[in-house]
């Protein structure tokens, strides 16, 4: 949810630090910050709203320092304005911080009845104000954040910058991610690698509840109970962490035009395109025809990734699967069986409540894999096996190319899960990745409709209530197309299943709201068509997201229709993204809407 960084350098930092901000905006962006040491002497600059506004501060009053600490936020506690915006600080010490101190308020009442004067309304100036206060009582920088560390309970990232410690930097993790990067004469701290990508490739995670004093000449880490611990020294591949636009105007228009680069990217990771057989990139440390049922967990976008594998899981598969949003499964309690499997879908792989759901269903003995964009992420690391989306960094707010990437990788283990349950045979599995392997090319078309869609994006723009319907596997769709436009354009929008429309939503159908509907000529257009009966009948506005043949059948007027490519309807899904992703781009861009940082929003929700 926030960003941070630290870096203990040879010369002033300022400017790299900034630029480790600029590669963290994607988990927030309502304030920044900045503290130097200035001789010794701590020194601020903070700046409400973006990044941009912290720069022009820094051109206005330049920090020399060679060692500092900067943050970007995403508000948890207190208003997104300049007094809350990190780093908060004492007279001994400023602090950087990405998570939640749930117990902050028993701890500033502690620290008031000290005689402690609070500034802010943040949760962070109060483990600040806990340091100072051992500082204060005789203990050095380390051991004054030794004995604090154990009081702070919730999800958390620390980096710590101490007046008259000109080559100290402590970095502690608990619950959210820190890297660690080694350079020459330099040693930087970080939320990603991501962030650290400009100054170093030699990255090293902290692990839950480790802290770490760094110096000039590297970092000495500690576990939790403060015994000196070593953690891996990893080669991050820096190359891929290029950061930039290309010569889109947006990240979200350039990753949903990446989409059938990388789709294919992670098909060719799955599948033997020769022998048309999937080949798991990992063993699995368990058998599918063991399982009597799948459960699976995600969030948002990840979730409705995860709507549309159970179809595949239980038409392909024949394994029945159960699905709950993270964020109910972590503390539903549901009775799990020991040796099941639980899979986990995240982009970031930092989701709170997604990394909760997945530690219920490890405490109760369930195999967990996990699909993750970011394999180096927590629950990634935590998973029992990791299989991995090449999607490369994401950072448009709303998810993309992430999300059929997913869809990629679901599919993927469906047909394995087939094969190990006899499901399917050879032939079959050969038809199904055959039908997989064209879907790059049929992204690819259906990007080329993009220019009638920014015209339908214009009609859409108008609306107050849009609502999404589709049946199957479209149904999802029809719940992710409404996320998307709900996201970056804020127009009010719903998706249904379009058998639900007539117990209810049909009573909001009128002349003003636009109904998109998501319906390849598969077995249930049929039926389908019958709801867009219902919705003219009643003046609804349609949009048909569908194919030729479909668009040649209904024989009512629509709005407009978006025509994809005619495909096997298995993998419809994954290539009706684009169309979804497009129009609720082109709309958000036609309402001159903050695609890429939407409000209120942030890349990865790292607090529940
Ligand atoms: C997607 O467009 C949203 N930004 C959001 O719903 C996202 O999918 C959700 O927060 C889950 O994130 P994750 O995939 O990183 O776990």
């Amino acid at each position: 949810m926030c960003g941070i960084v630290g870096i203990v350098g040879r010369e002033a930092v300022a400017d790299q630090v900034i630029e480790a901000l600029r590669r963290l905006e994607y988990r927030g962006y309502d304030s920044a910050g900045i503290a130097t040491l200035e001789h010794g002497r701590l020194e601020r600059r903070r700046a409400e709203g973006k990044l941009a506004n912290l720069r022009a501060k820094l051109e206005r009053a330049p920090l020399s320092g060679s060692i500092g600490i900067g943050h970007t936020r995403w508000a948890t506690h207190g208003r997104p304005n300049e007094t809350n915006a990190h780093p908060h600080a004492t007279a001994r010490l400023a602090v950087v911080h990405n998570g939640i101190i749930e117990n902050f308020r028993e701890l500033k009442r502690e620290l008031e009845a000290d005689g402690v004067r609070f500034e802010t309304e943040t949760d962070t100036e109060v483990v600040a104000q806990l340091v100072s206060r051992n500082m204060d009582r005789g203990l050095g920088p380390v051991d004054a954040v030794a004995e604090a560390l154990p009081r702070l309970r919730g999800a958390f990232a620390l980096g710590f910058l101490f007046a008259g410690e000109p080559d100290l930097l402590i970095g502690a993790r608990h619950g959210a991610p820190l890297a660690i990067g080694f350079g020459a004469g330099e040693t930087y701290l970080g939320s990603d690698a991501l962030a650290l990508a400009p100054f170093t490739d030699a990255i090293t995670y902290l692990e839950e509840g480790d802290w770490a004093i760094l110096t000039r000449e590297g970092a000495q880490i500690r576990d939790i109970h403060g015994a000196p611990v070593e953690r891996p020294r990893q080669k991050i591949a820096t190359q891929a962490y290029r950061v930039d636009k290309g010569n889109h105007r947006h990240f979200m228009a350039k990753e949903i035009h990446e989409q059938p680069e990388v789709v294919g990217r992670t098909l060719a990771h799955y599948v033997d395109l020769a022998a048309g057989r999937v080949v798991l990139p990992e063993p699995l440390p368990f058998d599918f025809a063991r399982l009597s049922r799948l459960s699976i967990t995600a969030c948002g976008t990840a979730y409705y990734a995860g709507l549309v594998a159970r179809y595949w899981f239980e038409q392909i598969a024949r394994l029945p699967v159960e699905i709950d949003v993270a964020s109910e499964a972590r503390y539903r309690e549901a009775p799990l069986e020991r040796d099941g499997l639980t899979l986990v879908i995240s982009q970031s792989g930092e989701t709170a409540d997604t990394l909760a759901s997945m530690r219920y269903a490890k405490s109760q003995g369930q195999h967990t894999l996990s699909v993750v964009n970011v394999p180096t992420s927590t629950i990634a690391r935590e998973s029992s096996v990791v299989m991995p989306t090449l999607a490369g960094p994401e950072i448009g707010v709303a998810s993309t190319k992430a999300f059929s990437c997913q869809l990629t990788v679901l599919l993927c283990l469906a047909i394995a899960a087939g094969r190990a349950r006899g499901t399917i045979d050879a032939a079959e599995e050969r038809r199904l990745v055959d039908a997989l392997i064209t879907v790059p090319g049929l992204m690819a078309e259906a990007l080329t409709r993009e220019g009638e869609i920014e015209i339908l994006a214009r009609e859409v723009s108008k609306a107050r209530d849009v609502l999404y319907l589709g049946r199957g596997t479209s149904y999802p769709m029809a719940l992710e197309g409404a996320l998307k436009l709900k996201e970056i354009s804020y127009i009010h929008a719903e998706g249904y299943a379009a058998g639900e429309l007539k117990h209810g939503p049909i009573a909001l159908i009128d002349e003003s709201v636009p109904v998109i509907v998501i319906a390849p000529h598969d077995a249930v257009f049929e039926k389908t068509v019958s709801n867009m009966q219902e919705v003219a009948a009643r003046g609804g506005r349609i949009v048909l997201i569908g194919d030729s043949k479909g668009a040649a059948e209904h024989g009512l007027d629509t709005l407009a229709t978006v025509t994809m490519p005619d495909l096997d309807a298995t993998v419809a899904p994954i290539v009706y993204a684009v169309p979804i992703q497009l129009v609720a781009y082109h709309t958000a861009v036609f309402m001159g809407k903050d695609v890429d940082q939407p409000r209120n929003l942030a890349k990865s929700v790292t607090v529940e």
